[in-house]
């Protein structure tokens, strides 16, 4: 085999970047870096609160010392007599982070939307994010500060947040999740301490099998094998912000790649998507992750399995006491738990091969909701997903009957 060379796998791992949002990224002075960092502004300020909604930061722990920040998010009708509704944690994909709900109008945007239902809303976000990026020890310039992958995600993170939500409000919680957010939602229900506190789940774009994605862009990183080069070559981060990143993208898209053509290799054909807001997006977007959890994602499309990071046999028998990673059972979720789920038939991630095979070790049966022309990105940023999608789930919620709203 050839081995790439480092500007190969420098213009692939940019390739990747693109993973999300880049699509239209036209020029570096398109793309002003002092709107990305403004320390001293968190999520509340930037985004939520100039459209005129009341929003609070929080910090949270994890076993492993990471802080995460969350934010909560309430009505703007100023009516504060009326009761809060029940709480709701919304957990982004990857390479996006809490800001993901918020980005489009508040018509639109997920997140807005359930503040205005009057439902107590939280928002997750992930270690290694920018809402995120603080340790109680360790700097981001550290290797270990990178050393995760979605089964910390699930099992300290959104089990963190779960735990400060249900602590703070005395209720419990229900989650909303997309993508990435699906996997450790559904790996973290697994464990009975954790699904006790959760109230019901709404995931779009559901993941655990990724077996048949069909996604070009990514199988042929897989087939490169580009997770573990790069771990070789000691990158750790992957943070497409970093002058490096923009600069290769910024090549990849003048250049002549398609960046359209992009995101749709990578995500599958996106409908409803407004690509007049990408420069909005990418004020935003992409968020960083580890190249750890890259690995363990190219894992499960390599073994076809949905279980825990794989060392290797004689690491995993440190790790684990046994040669193969334990799998996240997904029988061992109760089916007393309330579960409505969204998928489309243009998502090239979330195969609905894969979401068969979900449901069928699933106990419980959830109600789905099918959308034959919808993409991955569709359900999280679209025109159109407030009627098609969003109304759906809101419904399905106020059927439980546990609360009432108006
Ligand atoms: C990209 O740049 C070209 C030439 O400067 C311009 O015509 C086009 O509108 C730009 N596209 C976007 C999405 O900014
Ligand atoms: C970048 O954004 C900052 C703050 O919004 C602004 O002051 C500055 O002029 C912008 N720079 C460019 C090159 O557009
Ligand atoms: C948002 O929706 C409300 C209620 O449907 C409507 O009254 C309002 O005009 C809409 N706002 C925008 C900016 O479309
Ligand atoms: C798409 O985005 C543009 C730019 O923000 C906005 O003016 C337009 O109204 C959006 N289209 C829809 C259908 O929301």
């Amino acid at each position: 085999m050839v081995e790439p060379s480092a500007v190969q796998v420098a213009v692939i791992v940019a390739l990747f970047s693109s993973v999300l949002l880049s699509s239209a990224m036209n020029s570096t002075e398109d793309f002003n870096a002092s709107n990305l960092q403004r320390p001293e502004a968190g999520l509340c300020a930037q985004l939520i609160e100039p459209s005129g909604f009341p929003c609070s930061e929080h910090k949270t722990l994890t076993k492993d010392g990471f802080i995460l920040g969350i934010q909560r998010v309430s009505s703007n009708s100023g009516n504060f007599r009326r009761q809060r509704g029940p709480p709701v944690l919304l957990i982004h994909g990857l390479f996006v982070a809490g800001d993901a709900w918020f980005l489009d109008t508040p018509n639109q945007s997920l997140g807005f939307i359930l503040a205005n239902r009057d439902f107590d809303v939280w928002v997750g976000n992930v270690r290694g994010t920018r809402w995120s990026q603080s340790h109680v020890s360790l700097s981001e310039k550290d290797r270990e500060f990178w050393d995760w992958s979605w089964q910390e995600l699930a099992l300290y993170d959104l089990t963190e947040m779960i735990r400060y939500v249900y602590s703070v409000t005395n209720s419990r919680v229900f989650i909303v999740g997309h993508s990435q957010g699906t996997i450790i939602s559904l790996a973290a229900f697994t464990q009975p301490d954790i699904v006790e506190m959760v109230g019901a789940a709404a995931l779009l774009c559901p993941i655990t099998y990724l077996k048949h994605i069909t996604a070009r862009l990514p199988l042929k990183l897989v087939k490169m094998h580009l997770d573990q080069v790069m771990l070789e070559m000691g990158i750790h981060r992957l943070n497409f912000k970093s002058d490096w990143g923009t600069l290769i993208m910024d090549v990849m898209c003048n250049g002549h790649v398609d960046c359209e053509d992009l995101l749709t290799s990578v995500t599958g054909k996106n409908c409803w998507f407004n690509s007049s807001r990408i420069d909005f997006y990418l004020e935003y977007e992409p968020h960083p992750s580890s190249t750890k959890n890259l690995n363990h994602l190219f894992q499960m499309i390599r073994e076809g399995t949905f279980a825990m990071y794989d060392y290797g046999m004689w690491k995993n028998l440190k790790h684990y006491g046994q040669l193969k990673p334990p799998k996240f059972d997904l029988s061992r979720i109760p089916s007393s738990l309330p579960l409505w789920m969204g998928y489309g038939g243009n998502d090239a991630l979330a195969d609905v091969t894969d979401l068969q095979h979900t449901l069928k070790e699933l106990q419980s049966k959830p109600d789905l909701l099918y959308l034959e022309n919808y993409g991955h990105l569709d359900f999280l940023l679209s025109t159109r997903s407030k009627e098609d999608v969003y109304d759906r789930m809101l419904a399905y919620f106020n059927s439980l009957g546990t609360y009432s709203y108006d």
